[in-house]
């Protein structure tokens, strides 16, 4: 059998595609981990391989940072090559980032299978460059693995074959029941100096919200407001660095007493401060499924989510980036505590085994 490869590139794909490999590799089948470097900080990439004993790639692209167009080209032109030396049965990408759909791309023209772990979600806002990235993915995979119902739902309104999707659940809560013990283990609370169960937790990164003087600096209002109530801890994404420095903010961010500035965290260190925060605050996709995962209220500072079943189910509610709109729900929390929500169905830390099955399956 000829290998099955799969493919890492962005921050967010090194959760969902550790526990597929480890899963593959646990049955002997012919395996090649493919990362193409769009990501190529220690502390956005190799640490996550660190911490979720991930090998190291058997290929590095190492294309880096450009523009959409230079990146997603660079990506393709190389994969291109790997592709036809390596002749892999089957090409297995994840997500939405640009590596996704520039990879899926090149290998469903040379003929090769794709299977597609994370497909269906949709946003319907294609303002986003990951929704883009979503709808031409799965528009070419053969195989849809889908996180939850909503998501076969949207696939099956824009005309995929039945045959193709496969509900399988979420593979980031694979990562996440894997590692939440270990995490544990994290000294980040003393490191930080923070209370457990006693700060606010923000992450921020979408265009729409860090490449937008006005935007960024309404949610720079709320967290100072929020600031006044509880401590809150920011680590702080390479993109949202350079606007805050571009827009001339990092006075305004460092005066803030109650604020605790880090680099970009590691997935260990990351798990336990969301495990003991008091709120999420984020414009993340995959931070919307673990606090749903993990019970924690989480405010997106979002118009739109692609991950609906979070606002459904989980604990999850969508405020735009509206100053008072942020901060009324903070107060809602406080007076309330937050939803409290349920874990949706096959969130359940066996995705990646029925991925695998799926594979075989399929390959026979
Ligand atoms: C990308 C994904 C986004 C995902 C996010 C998670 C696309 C279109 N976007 O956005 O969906 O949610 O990753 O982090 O694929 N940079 C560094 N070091 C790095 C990587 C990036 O300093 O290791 C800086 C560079 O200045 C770069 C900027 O961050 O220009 C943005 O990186 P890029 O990969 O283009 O997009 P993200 O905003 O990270």
């Amino acid at each position: 059998m000829n290998p099955i490869l799969l493919v890492v590139g962005a921050r967010p794909n090194f959760m969902k595609m550790a526990p597929l490999h480890s899963e593959i590799k646990k049955r002997n089948l012919p395996v090649l981990l493919l990362h193409t470097g769009q990501h190529y900080d220690e502390d956005m990439s190799k640490v996550f391989f660190d911490d979720l004993g991930m090998p190291e790639p058997d290929i590095y692209l190492g294309v880096g940072s450009a523009s959409h167009a230079k990146q997603t080209a660079k990506i393709m032109i190389d994969f291109e090559e790997i592709c036809i030396k390596e002749k892999p049965s089957i090409v297995v990408v994840a997500g939405d980032v640009n590596s996704t759909i520039a990879c899926a791309l090149v290998a469903t023209k040379l003929s090769i299978p794709v299977g597609h772990v994370e497909a269906g979600l949709r946003s319907f806002d294609m303002n986003m460059p990951e929704e883009i990235n979503r709808i031409l993915t799965d528009r070419i995979s053969n195989l849809l693995f889908t996180p939850s119902k909503d998501a076969n739902e949207n696939l099956i309104n824009e005309g995929m074959n039945k045959e193709s999707i496969k509900l399988v659940g979420n593979i980031m809560i694979d990562s996440l029941l894997n590692n939440i013990e270990k995490s544990s283990a994290s000294k980040i609370h003393n490191k930080i100096k923070v209370e457990k169960e006693n700060y606010a937790l923000i992450t921020l990164h979408r265009p729409s919200n860090v490449d937008y003087e006005d935007n960024l600096s309404r949610i720079v209002n709320a967290i100072e407001i929020i600031s006044e109530d509880i401590k809150i801890v920011f680590p702080i994404h390479p993109r949202t660095a350079n606007m805050i420095e571009k827009f001339g903010l990092e006075s305004r961010i460092n005066q803030i007493p109650n604020l605790v500035l880090t680099k970009p965290l590691g997935y260990l260190d990351f798990l336990a401060l969301i495990k003991h925060s008091k709120v999420v605050l984020t414009d993340s996709g995959g931070l919307q499924e673990e606090t749903t995962s993990l019970g924690i209220p989480c405010i997106t500072l979002r118009d739109n989510t692609e991950r609906p079943i979070t606002i459904e189910q989980g604990t999850n509610v969508l405020v735009g980036n509206k100053t008072e709109k942020i901060t009324i729900e903070w107060e809602n929390i406080c007076r309330n505590g937050g939803k409290s929500g349920r874990i949706p169905e096959l969130w359940d830390g066996k995705t990646s085994e029925r991925i695998t099955n799926a594979i075989v399956d399929f390959l026979k």
